[in-house]
């Protein structure tokens, strides 16, 4: 029987799904193996499944000679080393579409929770300062007819900007080259023009060496003072330090990020003690049907590669 190595309890659609042909081994840490654990967990493995917190390094690689395939458990997978993959011929998997419309929802969570302060607000109340209605109280920009500004326009992307009509928002996207079929959804711009211009910039693009540190305090300094930032795709594609100088000294008006860098953030970081800055935890794809779907998806390319079959959702050849 094949063996499979699992870095963490998966939703358990996607356990029973492998049990059926696989040998299971799943980590049960409430934190992700530490490297050597991991090289431990792989060494007889002919399947990884791994997340996101698991950095499938060369040397993980090195240590797993039946594997065949790297099963990740994430669209982004940023944290496999894809070269190693490839120099050994193992196929490596993400999980694309199972999430997009979940985390285009949480994005405008995001921006709607910035915007209209709504974490503010919940505090407020429950420190007992609700005292009456307020002409002037915890006031924010409209979201709606607000323009809109997305750094990527991928399949989370788009889902972002078609829920944009509904709040009849202009969009503007930033890809490296315009996609001329995505003219009825957002206007091109180049970046510089699109952070000028939007009051809510939405990130959406993978996490790559081009993209690392994309948004800078020059870029930041671009933005409209009344500017929200949302980060549902990779904290490093945000300077951290830059943001914090932004938003502490007042110059875009708020930002609400899903992913950060570090991640996670510790609890005594500088970005967590402005009231102005909503952090989560890396959750814009944690609705139940999604992680289950995840959860699948990951089981049936591991299934499909230990088979002989071609991967459902390879992202190298393997
Ligand atoms: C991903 O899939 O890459 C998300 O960040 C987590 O669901």
């Amino acid at each position: 029987m094949p063996r499979v190595y699992v870095t963490r309890q998966i939703p358990r659609a996607g356990l029973d799904l492998l049990a059926e042909t696989c040998e299971l081994d799943v980590w049960d840490g409430a934190l992700p193996p530490s490297p050597e654990e991991l090289r431990r967990g792989v060494a007889e493995a002919d399947a990884l499944v791994s997340l996101l917190t698991d950095p499938v390094t060369e040397q993980v690689i090195a240590a797993a000679p039946r594997l065949k395939v790297i099963a990740n458990y994430a669209v982004g997978y940023e944290n496999v080393d894809i070269a190693a993959a490839n120099a050994r011929g193992i196929v490596v998997t993400n999980t694309p579409d199972a999430l997009t419309e979940t985390t285009a929802d949480f994005a405008w969570a995001l921006m709607l929770a910035a915007a209209r302060r709504i974490p503010e607000g919940v505090e407020f109340v429950r420190a007992g300062q609700w005292r009456t209605w307020g002409p002037e109280l915890l006031l924010g920009p409209d979201v709606w007819g607000a323009t809109l500004g997305l750094v990527g326009l991928g399949r989370i992307g788009s889902a972002v900007a078609r829920r944009a009509q509904g709040f009849q928002m202009p969009v503007l996207y930033h890809t490296p080259r315009p996609h001329p079929e995505a003219q009825d959804l957002a206007t091109w711009a180049e970046l510089d023009d699109l952070l000028a211009r939007a009051d809510f910039v939405s990130i959406h693009t993978p996490l790559t060496a081009k993209t690392r540190g994309l948004i800078d305090a020059r870029q930041l300094a671009l933005m409209k003072p009344g500017a929200v930032l949302v980060n549902t795709a990779r904290g490093p594609v945000v300077d951290s330090a830059a943001l914090h100088d932004t938003l502490r000294a007042g110059e875009i008006f708020a930002a609400g990020l899903d992913v950060t860098d570090p991640e996670p953030l510790p609890a005594d970081h500088p970005l967590l003690a402005l009231p102005n800055c909503i952090v989560v935890p890396h959750i814009a794809s944690a609705s139940y049907a999604t992680r289950e779907r995840m959860a699948i998806m990951c089981a049936r390319n591991a299934l499909a590669v230990v088979g002989g079959e071609p991967a459902p959702n390879a992202v190298n050849d393997g």
